[in-house]
C-alpha cells in the first residue's frame, strides 16, 4: 500500500501546473520530499503527507481552533446534521465534468470527502489555515482528495485553475476566488441563515451571525449573477451531539462540563450562493 506521503506527492505531481509559489509566485517542481521554485524557497511535505504553502508562517489561534473542535465537527458533520446541504452541493457540481474543486477553509475536511463520493472523476484540493485541520484532512489523502495548509488571502494557485470552489462558513478573499476560478467556473458560498443553530444561540447569548442582507450585498458588489437558495431543517439533538455541538462552536467550547443538554431540536439552516464567473 503507498504511504500517506507518496500518496500526496503523486497527486502534487499530477497537478503540478496549478500550485505557484506561495512567497514568490513561480512555479512549483517536486524533489524528493520537497515542493521548490527556481528562487530556491523549499516547503517539505510531513510523513502524514501534509504541506504548508504559506507566504509566512501564520497561525491562527490555537485556542479556538484546536484538535477536539476539529474532531467534534467530524462526528456531528458525520452524524447527518448536513446531508441536505452535501445533497444540494452535489447536485450542482455533478453538472460538471471531471473538475477540479477547490474547498476553501476546508477544516477537517468531511464536507468535501463527503461530497466527492458522489462525483465521478473529481479532484478536491482542501485548503485551511489550521496545521491541526489539515493534519485530521490527511485522514481522506487519496488520489482524488489532497489538503494543505493554505491561507485563503494568498492561495498558492495559478489564475484560472478551478472549475468550481466551495466555501462553507470559512472566510474567503473576493480577489483570490475569481483569481483561481476557471472563466465560467462556480463558486459555492455557504452562509448561516439568522436561524442557524438558534437554540444554542438563544440559550447562551451568543452574538449575531453577519445579517444575512449584508452578506448578500457583499457579495453582489463582487459578483453578478447570484443564485441563492436556502435550506432548513430541525433535527433532534441527543446529549452526545449537543457535546460535539457546544466543542464545534469556537467561543463556546470551554464551557462545556459547566452545561447540561437543555436543548432537545437544532435548526440547521444555510443560505447557499452559487455565482458563476463570467468568461472574460
Ligand atoms: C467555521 S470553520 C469551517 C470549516 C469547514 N468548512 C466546516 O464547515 O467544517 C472555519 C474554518 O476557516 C479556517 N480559516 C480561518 N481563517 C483562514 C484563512 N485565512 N485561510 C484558510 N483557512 C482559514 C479555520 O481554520 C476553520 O477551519
Amino acid at each position: 500500500m503507498l504511504s500517506k506521503l507518496q500518496i500526496a506527492k503523486d497527486l502534487f505531481h499530477r497537478w503540478q501546473d496549478v500550485f505557484i509559489c506561495p512567497i514568490c509566485g513561480g512555479f512549483v517542481f517536486l524533489s524528493k520530499s520537497s515542493l521548490k521554485c527556481p528562487r530556491n524557497h523549499q516547503f517539505d511535505f510531513s510523513r502524514k503527507g501534509c504541506i504548508r504553502l504559506l507566504r509566512q508562517e501564520r497561525s491562527l489561534n490555537d485556542d479556538f481552533y484546536d484538535l477536539k473542535l476539529f474532531q467534534a465537527r467530524r462526528s456531528f458533520i458525520l452524524a447527518g446534521f448536513y446531508d441536505e446541504l452535501h445533497k444540494e452541493i452535489t447536485k450542482i457540481l455533478k453538472k460538471q465534468k471531471s473538475p477540479l474543486i477547490l474547498d476553501l477553509g476546508c477544516g477537517e475536511g468531511t464536507h468535501l470527502h463527503t461530497i466527492s463520493k458522489q462525483l465521478k472523476d473529481a479532484t478536491i484540493i482542501g485548503c485551511d489555515l489550521s496545521p491541526k485541520g489539515i493534519q485530521m484532512a490527511t485522514d481522506y489523502l487519496k488520489d482524488n482528495y489532497l489538503p494543505i495548509v493554505a491561507d485563503v488571502n494568498h492561495l498558492p494557485f495559478k489564475d484560472s485553475s478551478f472549475d468550481a470552489i466551495v466555501d462553507i462558513l470559512s472566510p474567503f478573499m473576493y480577489q483570490e476566488v475569481l483569481r483561481v476560478l476557471k472563466p465560467n467556473g462556480i463558486f459555492i458560498k455557504v452562509s448561516p441563515t439568522s436561524s442557524y443553530l438558534k437554540e444554542v444561540r438563544t440559550i447562551y447569548g451568543l452574538k449575531e451571525y453577519e445579517k444575512e442582507d449584508d452578506v448578500l450585498n457583499n457579495l453582489e458588489k463582487h459578483f453578478i449573477k447570484i443564485h441563492k437558495k436556502t435550506i432548513e431543517n430541525k433535527y433532534p439533538l441527543t446529549e452526545k451531539y449537543y457535546k460535539d455541538l457546544i466543542y464545534m462552536t469556537p467561543l463556546m467550547h470551554h464551557e462545556v462540563t459547566k452545561f447540561p443538554h437543555p436543548i432537545k431540536n437544532i435548526s440547521i439552516s444555510l443560505n447557499i450562493y452559487v455565482i458563476k464567473k463570467e468568461e472574460q
